[in-house]
């Protein structure tokens, strides 16, 4: 069924926003102010689900966008907008969620990427019979490409050839890094070589056997270079990852660092000459093993990482904690590490977050000890909704 609308604003996922039989409904590839005819995808009891068929009147903020998959695979939900307008969504998507859900209502310095394409130093896909696609997650449909806008140039090389392998069905992930090296992951039900790799693939790791090169490779962000393993998460836009280390440089000096999710160690390691002694903690294994790699590497004199669940290991650590760096995933902090940060109530907390919801809640609670000082957006992920942001917090 087609009904033509006009879209009050954006939601936070970037979707325009309007109302229907007295219900909302959400459509994907609209603006705000623009009237559209839309196509009905899906009716919940709460709400609907739409795309647009034809822009009657379009806003003067809407662009072409670049990429020919852009209506499929769903990556990129904000290619149509310009990236000037682009940045002020997210500024004021962090705002507007801050203050709903925190009661915050504080400026936000914005920073943007260096780069609005070929940002992205890895990229995930879905192999078929060397067929390589992306994987549109609210349509669930797989989308073959041939390239990606958003990685980098090193990345799209490798996709378009790829014919010395054969990949039967599973997924590949490819990274890329400083000097255009990449290293690939793959699961599948069955893989051979057809013949020898181009000379920059460094390493490829076939159902977690290495299976060409190394199972790891060095990235630089800003000063530092880091040991990045094929399975640790690493920061993918290399750039506004070290505008993050200039902001926690700017802010955060003290004795003792708890840098808490620290992955591969980059975030404390970045703050070494601000601080006297780092202690890390991280879940993952191999990000554990870089981390102690990354510190010699970086010349680091005091450190010590530890391997588990924060929840877990947090209440066990004994040293006098002053500043505490905080990135942990989406799902942001649980109640009981939130409760653990209080118990050592640190005079400095910066948290870096993907996920302004989350981010809020557990803001809400520190709020209470701490004042907040600085808010930093960051565009990490150019076209896509997605906004990452340090909070600064002082004891008080
Ligand atoms: C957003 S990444 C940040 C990594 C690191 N700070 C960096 O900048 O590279 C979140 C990290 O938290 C780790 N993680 C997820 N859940 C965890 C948990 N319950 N305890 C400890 N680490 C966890 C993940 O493995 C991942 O490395």
């Amino acid at each position: 069924m087609h009904i033509n609308l006009k879209i009050n604003k954006l939601d936070n996922q970037g979707r325009g926003i309007s109302y229907y039989n007295n219900k909302i409904i959400f459509i994907y590839n609209a603006l705000s102010d623009e009237e559209v005819e839309v196509e009905i995808t899906k009716e919940t009891s709460k709400y609907y689900l739409g795309k647009v068929i034809n822009i009657i009147k379009p806003s003067d903020k809407r662009v072409k966008p670049k990429c020919m998959y852009v209506d499929s695979c769903g990556g990129c939900q904000l290619m149509h907008l310009s990236s000037e307008e682009q940045h002020i969504y997210k500024k004021n998507k962090l705002k507007d969620i801050l203050y709903k859900y925190a009661g915050i209502d504080k400026n936000i310095t914005f920073i943007e990427s260096d780069k609005e394409y070929n940002y992205r130093n890895k990229v995930e896909l879905k192999v078929h019979n060397n067929t390589y696609a992306y994987y549109n997650h609210d349509s669930h449909i797989e989308v073959d490409i041939a390239s990606c806008l958003l990685a980098s140039d090193t990345i799209n090389e490798i996709i378009d050839y790829h014919s010395f392998m054969n990949i039967k069905n599973g997924d590949i992930t490819i990274r890329s890094n400083y000097q255009n090296e990449l290293l690939i992951v793959i699961n599948c039900d069955k893989f051979e070589f057809f013949n020898e790799p181009p000379a920059n693939v460094v390493g490829i790791v076939v159902n977690d056997k290495t299976v060409y090169g190394n199972n790891y490779f060095f990235d630089i962000i800003g000063k530092y270079k880091f040991k990045v393993s094929y399975n640790a998460f690493f920061q993918i836009n290399n750039y506004v990852a070290s505008e993050i280390f200039s902001i926690l440089n700017e802010h955060i000096k003290g004795d003792t660092l708890l840098d808490l999710y620290c992955g591969s160690g980059v975030m404390g390691i970045s703050l070494k000459d601000k601080v006297n002694k780092i202690i890390g903690i991280e879940i993952n294994k191999n990000s554990i093993l870089d981390a102690n790699d990354n510190a010699l590497l970086n010349k680091v004199s005091n450190y010590k990482y530890y391997v588990g669940d924060t929840s877990d290991v947090l209440p066990t650590i004994e040293d006098k904690i002053d500043v505490v760096v905080v990135d942990p995933p989406r799902s942001g902090l649980n109640a009981k590490t939130l409760n653990d940060i209080l118990y050592i109530m640190p005079k400095q907390i910066a948290y870096v977050s993907c996920d302004p919801i989350t981010l809020a809640r557990d803001l809400n609670i520190l709020k209470e000890h701490y004042n907040i000082t600085n808010i930093y957006g960051l565009d990490m992920f150019p076209n896509t909704y997605h906004c990452e942001s340090i909070t600064v917090l002082e004891r008080r």
